[in-house]
Formats: C-alpha cells, sequence, structure tokens
C-alpha cells in the first residue's frame, strides 16, 4: 500500500505555478489520507485561482502520483487562509530558486472572443472522422503562420484531440499570471484538450463542463496579439459536433472531405450544421484527392473523382484545394520533427500556402 511519505517524495517535484516552488516544500498539500485503493489530499490556492489554475494543478498532481499506482486520487481544493498565505510566503523567501520568474502583476484579461479584439475565427469540420480534418488544420494553420500571419489552433475535437501529437509537441502550456500560455511551434501558438489530459486517458465531461473547458480556451488563455484562430472541430453532426458548434463564436467555416461521393454526401451534412450555427462557409478542402506516381506524375484518383467539387457547388461555395494522398517526408530525427506538417518546399506543402491564400483572399 502507498504511504503518506511516499505520497510526498513523489508530490516534491511538482511546482506550484503561481510560486514556483514545490508544492511539498510550501505546505500547499493538507489532509493526505491513503487507504487500501485510493488516496485523498487537498490542495490549498490562493482565492480566486480560476479553474483553468486548478485543472493545471490537478493534471500535475495526478502526473506525480500516477507512478506509485495508489488507485484512485482524490484531489480537492481550498481557498488558503489569510494565515497559510504568511507560511507560504514566508516558506517561499526561505527557498532559493534562481530559475523562478519574477511574479508580475495580473494583467487584465482581455478576451480573443470580444469583437473589437479583431480576431478571426476559422473552423475546421468534417462529416466524418479521418478524412484529415487535423491534418488540413495543423497544415493549414503552420501555411498561415508561414505567410506572415499570427495564427492560433484550438483544438476543439475535445474528444479526439490530436494536435500535439501531430505538431510534435512535448511540453504543456505555463500558467502565468494566472493565464494559460499556449504552446508556441512552427509559429502557431496552440492549446488542446490533449494539454490537460494526463497519460492519454479517455475525457469522460460532458455537457456544462465540456462548454467550461471550451470557454476557459478562449477567456483564460493569454493569446498575445493573434489574428487568425483555427477551430479544430469534432467530426460529424451529432451532439458533441453541434454543442461545439454552438459555443464557439461566429466564424468562417472549412469543411473537409474526401473525393469519395458517399464522403461528400455526409460531408453535405457538416455544411447544413455550419450555416444552420450561424458559421459562414468558406469552402470545401478535398483531402486524400489523387496519388501522385513519384516517378511519372500521373494522378491516380484512387478514392473516386469529383467529391469536393459537387460538395462545393452544392453548398453554393467554393473548392478551396484538393491535396494528395502521402504522408509527409519527416524523420523523427530531424530537429523540428513533428509527424503531421508537410515541410514549406515539399509539394504538398505549397499546395497548403496556396490553400492559405486562398482562405486570406477569401476572409
Ligand atoms: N493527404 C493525406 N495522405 C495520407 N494520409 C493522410 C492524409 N491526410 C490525413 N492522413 C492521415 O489520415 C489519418 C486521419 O487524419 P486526421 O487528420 O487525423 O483526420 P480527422 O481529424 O478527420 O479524424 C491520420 O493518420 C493522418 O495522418
Ligand atoms: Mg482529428
Amino acid at each position: 500500500m502507498t504511504t503518506r511519505e511516499q505520497v510526498l517524495q513523489a508530490l516534491q517535484s511538482v511546482n506550484d505555478p503561481e510560486w514556483s516552488r514545490s508544492v511539498v516544500e510550501l505546505n500547499l498539500i493538507k489532509d493526505i489520507v491513503v487507504k487500501q485503493d485510493s488516496v485523498s489530499l487537498t490542495y490549498i490556492v490562493s482565492a480566486g485561482t480560476n479553474d483553468a489554475g486548478k485543472d493545471l494543478r490537478r493534471g500535475a498532481v495526478l502526473d506525480a502520483l500516477q507512478q506509485l499506482q495508489p488507485g484512485e486520487i482524490r484531489i480537492r481544493f481550498r481557498d488558503m487562509t489569510e494565515f497559510e498565505r504568511q507560511e507560504v510566503e514566508k516558506a517561499r523567501s526561505a527557498s532559493k530558486d534562481p530559475h523562478a520568474p519574477p511574479s508580475q502583476a495580473g494583467k487584465p484579461a482581455s478576451s480573443i472572443l470580444s469583437p473589437e479584439s479583431g480576431v478571426e475565427f476559422i473552423a475546421v469540420a468534417s462529416g466524418k472522422g479521418g478524412v484529415g480534418k487535423s491534418t488540413v488544420t495543423v497544415n493549414l494553420a503552420v501555411a498561415l503562420a508561414r505567410r506572415g500571419k499570427k495564427v492560433g489552433i484550438v483544438d476543439a475535437d475535445i474528444y479526439g484531440f490530436s494536435v500535439p501529437d501531430m505538431m510534435g509537441i512535448e511540453e504543456t502550456p505555463q500558467l502565468v499570471n494566472e493565464r494559460i500560455v499556449p504552446v508556441e511551434r512552427f509559429g502557431v501558438k496552440v492549446i488542446s484538450m490533449g494539454f490537460f489530459v494526463q497519460d492519454n486517458a479517455p475525457v469522460i465531461w460532458r455537457g456544462p463542463m465540456l462548454g467550461k473547458m471550451l470557454r476557459n480556451f478562449f477567456h483564460e488563455v493569454d493569446w498575445g496579439d493573434v489574428e487568425i484562430i483555427l477551430l479544430d472541430l469534432p467530426p460529424g453532426t451529432g451532439d458533441v459536433a453541434l454543442d461545439v458548434h454552438q459555443m464557439i463564436p461566429h466564424s468562417q467555416e472549412i469543411i473537409v472531405t474526401t473525393p469519395h461521393a458517399t464522403a461528400a454526401f455526409v460531408a453535405a451534412r457538416a455544411g447544413a450544421m455550419a450555416r444552420s450555427t450561424n458559421h459562414e462557409l468558406l469552402g470545401v478542402v478535398e483531402n486524400m484527392a489523387y496519388y501522385e506516381c513519384g516517378k511519372c506524375g500521373e494522378k491516380d484518383y484512387v478514392f473516386g473523382r469529383g467529391g469536393g467539387a459537387k460538395l462545393a457547388d452544392e453548398l453554393h461555395t467554393q473548392l478551396l484545394a484538393q491535396l494528395p494522398l502521402g504522408a509527409p517526408d519527416n524523420h523523427p530525427s530531424e530537429p523540428d520533427y513533428a509527424p503531421s506538417v508537410y515541410k514549406a518546399d515539399s509539394p504538398t506543402g505549397q499546395l497548403y500556402l496556396k490553400l492559405a491564400d486562398a482562405v486570406l483572399d477569401y476572409m
């Protein structure tokens, strides 16, 4: 059985994001109760610590305790008393950490959802999973950044998040002044459910929690001076997809489909959902449109032909791009490795730059 000492030892390496010191050193963990198949504890935080801040702390504690395999882990949060606060401050000044960032006064939170922010939203949707919605989101974002735009991605595919892995992101966001700072990769700021879930655990949050999480992504994330935010939406036209559509702000929407007639048929429903939730259709992207022979340059339309154009027609919008089959030619040994990001000078990378130009034209 796990002991209290083991718990404290495991938590020694967990730094509190506000104080930049070990939670054990600052005595922020209280009421540790270890039972046969569970550990429960209380984490004391400054009054006013928001949900995002708690989620981040919860994640760090869960991560640290996982190695003990203590069974269920229950974490409660409680505001610290004035006395506790003085104790924590004392402990902090007594300990020295040359790497600790100076704590700054809290800046007023500005929401990127407010019209004055001037941020444009582009939602990327699909009729079903597996058509390349996330691949398109990631590569369009990178292409827009390569064109000099200030770009962010909200991985709003809250159950099927994959953006961090696809971009080769290994770090998690930092908390500065109680606001989450997105992870930046290839010039794109990224925020994803994947950052708040440990060990790829399934997300069991539903309904209201999901909405809360998404709102955090907009309100409690410090986006800096971003111009365009791409949203990787959940696939399909079910409840989750509808909920997320309704939660996110007025935005332009790109529908991703494969060229197969039935795929395009399903994608048409996603287009209808976009319209019914006041998203403006920017156009259709046909992914896996063809396979181009590396030797002879001939195009083989393996999944059929014309689905994207027909869909664009039906939705009274334009076909923005046709992207070929083929994974990026990247290797894990490269310094800037990402499994799903095409290099700028590769043929598909060039097509994504053209897609970025088309998007900027139509926006
Ligand atoms: N044009 C393409 N050529 C080859 N593989 C692709 C292409 N686009 C996507 N894929 C692969 O297909 C799978 C599904 O793509 P993904 O972007 O995750 O789809 P979705 O987000 O729609 O579920 C992934 O393994 C991805 O790497
Ligand atoms: Mg996806």
